[in-house]
């Protein structure tokens, strides 16, 4: 479905005859793994919302106080200016920086970016009502089909913002070549605004992603479900257990889904048959815990520079404005 306000960038998992690649290469090494974006289809986005709620799952709303007390700020550094973000899901903690972007003069543009087309559809519909003088227009497809798009629209000012720590999904090495890439699209003197999770105590951490209702644990199980209907599998979700851990020499949570019995997996669509051994598991995500530090390097390497760093008191979690 293409319509004004969302547009469908070329069939983001479909593409150009390599879909599912990901997921061959993940199953048939070893050990295995899975791409954490499969998570995200409708039912693991309504998931993932649910798990923002939980008490255990500080993150997002960490993030969100800090935002509450700097959008405002933010704004005012930046000015007005093309505001892209990449995962938005629901936009819910967005809207303090809607809030203050809608506060400025000059109208500005609001693209928000995500795989998840019915999360997208219905967050875009809900904020027109909300954002009147916003022009708020919805980007389906994954980080790097967005960038190539917004890459080719040149407008005076912009800003991508990439929230919720959800670049700690990336492995060091992946992580400097999306971080060129977020260079490359830019111009300079545009912005990137960028929240990370900081490194804290292992229970707190472990706690998080091992939440009492379960409901990290359905959504990690999900990926299944969705491997299941996309590539016409036969994972049964009874003989998989949800595990994450901290890996203190990493910093960073792994989460695994574990085999329970000894079986075979077949993905029709993918032409791939899959042996599990009782006791084995995949490897779904990585969550790495950031410094500031570090990360400031990081940024400033691939041509970044930091403006400004924002945390909270418990210092769990940092927001930081660079500008290229
Ligand atoms: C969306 C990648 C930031 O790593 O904390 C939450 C995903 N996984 N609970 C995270 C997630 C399990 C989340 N990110």
């Amino acid at each position: 479905m293409l319509t004004t306000y969302l547009k469908i960038l070329n069939d983001h998992y479909q593409a150009l005859n390599n879909e599912g690649k990901d997921v061959i290469q993940g199953l048939t090494q070893t050990p295995k793994s899975l791409p954490p974006k499969y998570f995200y289809d409708d039912r693991g986005s309504e998931l993932f919302e649910q798990i923002c709620e939980l008490p255990e799952y500080y993150p997002t709303r960490t993030e969100a106080w800090i935002l509450r007390q700097h959008a405002d700020e933010i704004a005012q550094i930046t000015g007005a200016c093309e505001l892209v973000e990449l995962g938005s899901g629901s936009s819910t903690k967005t809207r303090f920086l809607l809030d203050a972007y809608q506060k400025i003069p000059r109208s500005c543009k609001y693209i928000p970016v995500d795989v998840s087309e019915g999360i997208l559809k219905s967050s875009v519909l809900q904020l027109q009502q909300k954002y009147a003088q916003l022009s708020i227009e919805g980007l389906i497809g994954t980080y790097e089909q967005a960038l190539a798009k917004v890459e080719s629209i040149s407008v005076p000012s912009r800003m991508i913002f990439f929230l919720g720590s959800s670049i700690g999904n990336f492995t060091a090495q992946e992580c400097n070549r999306f971080l060129r890439q977020i260079a490359r699209t830019l111009k300079t003197g545009d912005y990137f605004l960028l929240g990370i999770d900081l490194q804290k105590p292992k229970d707190i951490l472990e706690a998080a992603y091992n939440d009492s209702q379960g409901v990290t644990a359905a959504f990690n199980l999900n990926m299944l479900s969705h491997l299941n209907w996309r590539f016409q599998g036969n994972f049964d979700l009874n003989l998989f257990t949800h595990e994450a851990i901290y890996n203190q020499a990493q910093t960073q949570i792994e989460m695994y889904l574990h085999c329970l019995e000894s079986h075979w997996v077949s993905l029709e669509t993918l032409n791939l048959n899959v042996f599990f051994e009782v006791g084995e598991s995949i490897l779904t995500e990585i969550s790495r815990k950031f410094d500031l530090v570090t990360i400031q390097k990081e940024l400033e390497l691939q041509g970044l520079k930091t403006l400004k760093i924002w945390t909270d008191p418990n210092q769990w979690f940092g927001l930081i404005l660079c500008q290229a």
